[in-house]
């Protein structure tokens, strides 16, 4: 049956006291709003509307391509927010979901599920609900005495025996699309806070006689809506932590959960150990047996197997089987790294490649550079690829030997098998096979220590 979701996301989130909509704010990485979408989508809707208010352009930029954007320029209450995305719906006769863009932790499983009860009971509104220990803040879901539901009354406007009440709303429904918005056009604001209540449409659906479906969702902590950067920061703890799980039980070791970050778009091989104080972004892929920290951050990175990369940056880069990078490596976009490359201490590489069993131990800059295999490159080596406006190649060739502290003026060609001089500023191509070397004749002056002792200097 068809399957479409609505996303209500005009709020600013006052509390979040940001300049950006809450519901951008990102956790693990990947905006809020993107998570609903995501867990819609994986429940099977094939239609996703968000209604967007403040900063609507942002909102709209960041689901370009995943979801339609309505606008609801004055922030009048839930029900009114869903009657912007009927012109989106005209056309639409199945099943719609309806959520809040500020629930990230939902899963798509759990409104699978509703869906599924909703469409089999063949009711016109079902509501997914949570019995908590403590009701505070949420609409409180009230029944008869046969356990139909008869409305939902928000806190503001429960009596005190409905605020006893510890069944809620989680914000979270299914409807037939038939007749649900001339159900929403019949709410009148009369309550508390003077707003168009979405949750007034249970009671005119109850008030006809229909019954209307309840799912108790299974862990609570799914429709936690962020309000604040506490409850972000929670969320973010939360979600890292699932996928923390899920690395471990597919094979990851990781030393201590606390102290790692993974994102959900990573994904880890088995055997690999994951060492505190570990960050790991985007659509980072790691091999087999890697040592990955203490104190990495990899960023779209590719690591091959059985690589080892201590206390270094790592950006857009692929990194070849049993590599070994750091401690202090920065490894910048575009850097391509064959097998069993050595990148040692204090080392930047940008956009470069570098040839199977090469090695950049110590001190160096090797920027737009190719470089062979079995190549070694001396402490303190730096390619010149800029001259202020432009930038030049560095062309190393297979098993050739750079002298420590060599200066490389691009565009320069070492051939394969060349040699450097320690200290050389090198300018012009060295064949392969050739010493290329380019410094002052050394001077010595006899018995200098003790004249300058003697003030004879
Ligand atoms: C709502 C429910 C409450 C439920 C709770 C669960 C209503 C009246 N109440 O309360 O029963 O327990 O969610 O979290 O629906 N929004 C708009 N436009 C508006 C108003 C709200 O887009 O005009 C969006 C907000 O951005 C937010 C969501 O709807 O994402 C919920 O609105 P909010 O005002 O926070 O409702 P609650 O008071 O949390
Ligand atoms: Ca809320």
């Amino acid at each position: 049956m068809d399957l479409a979701a609505v996303i209500l996301a005009a709020g600013k989130g006052t509390r979040m006291n940001s300049k950006l909509p809450k519901v951008l704010h990102p956790v693990c990485g990947s905006p809020m709003l993107s998570y609903v979408i995501d867990a819609v989508t994986g429940a099977g809707v094939n239609q996703v509307v968000v209604v967007a208010g403040y900063a609507a352009e942002l909102v709209s930029r960041a689901v370009e391509g995943k979801a339609e954007v309505v606008i609801q320029a004055e922030q009048l209450g839930t029900a009114h927010a869903l009657i912007q995305a009927e012109p989106c719906l005209k056309n639409f006769s199945g099943s719609l979901l309806v959520l809040c863009g500020d629930t990230p932790l939902i899963e798509a499983g759990t409104l699978a599920k509703l869906v599924d009860q909703h469409q089999s009971a063949g009711v016109a509104a079902t509501v997914l609900t949570a019995e908590v220990a403590d009701p505070t803040g949420y609409g409180r879901v009230i029944r008869d005495g046969e356990g139909r539901v008869l409305k939902i009354i928000e806190e503001k406007d429960a009596s005190p025996a409905e605020e006893l009440v510890r069944e809620v709303n989680t914000g979270i429904y299914c409807f037939k699309a038939d007749g649900l918005f001339d159900v929403l056009k019949q709410i009148i604001p009369a309550n508390a806070q003077g707003e168009y209540y979405l949750t007034d449409a249970i009671s005119i659906y109850a008030g006809r006689g229909q019954d209307v479906g309840v799912v108790v969702i299974q862990n609570p902590k799914e429709f936690a809506g962020i309000n604040d950067r506490v409850q972000l920061a929670g969320a973010e703890q939360y979600l890292r932590g699932l996928v923390l799980d899920d690395l471990m039980r597919t094979g990851v070791t990781v030393i201590d959960p606390p102290s790692t970050f993974v994102g959900r778009g990573v994904s880890v091989g088995r055997d690999t150990v994951l060492h505190p104080f570990t960050f790991i972004e985007g659509k980072t892929i790691i091999g087999e047996d890697c040592i990955i920290g203490p104190g990495a951050r990899l960023v779209d990175a590719i690591v091959g197997n059985g690589a080892v990369i201590q206390n270094s940056l790592i950006i857009e880069s692929i990194i070849g089987d049993k590599c070994t990078i750091g401690p202090f490596a920065y490894l910048r976009p575009g850097t391509k790294l064959g097998q069993g490359v050595k990148v040692g201490d204090f080392v930047e590489i940008k956009k470069s490649l570098i040839g199977d069993g090469s090695k950049v131990p110590h001190l160096s800059y090797v920027g737009d550079a190719t470089v062979g295999k079995k190549v070694n490159i001396g402490a303190g080596t730096i390619t010149c690829n800029y001259d202020g406006k432009s930038k030049y190649p560095t062309i190393i060739g297979d098993g050739a030997f750079i002298g420590s502290n060599t200066n490389l003026v691009a565009p320069v060609e070492v051939g394969s098998k060349a040699v450097t001089g320690a200290g050389s500023t090198i300018t012009k191509n060295i064949p392969a096979g050739a010493l290329g070397v380019e410094r002052a004749k050394q001077i010595m002056v006899n018995h200098w220590a003790s004249k300058k002792k003697n003030g004879n200097i």
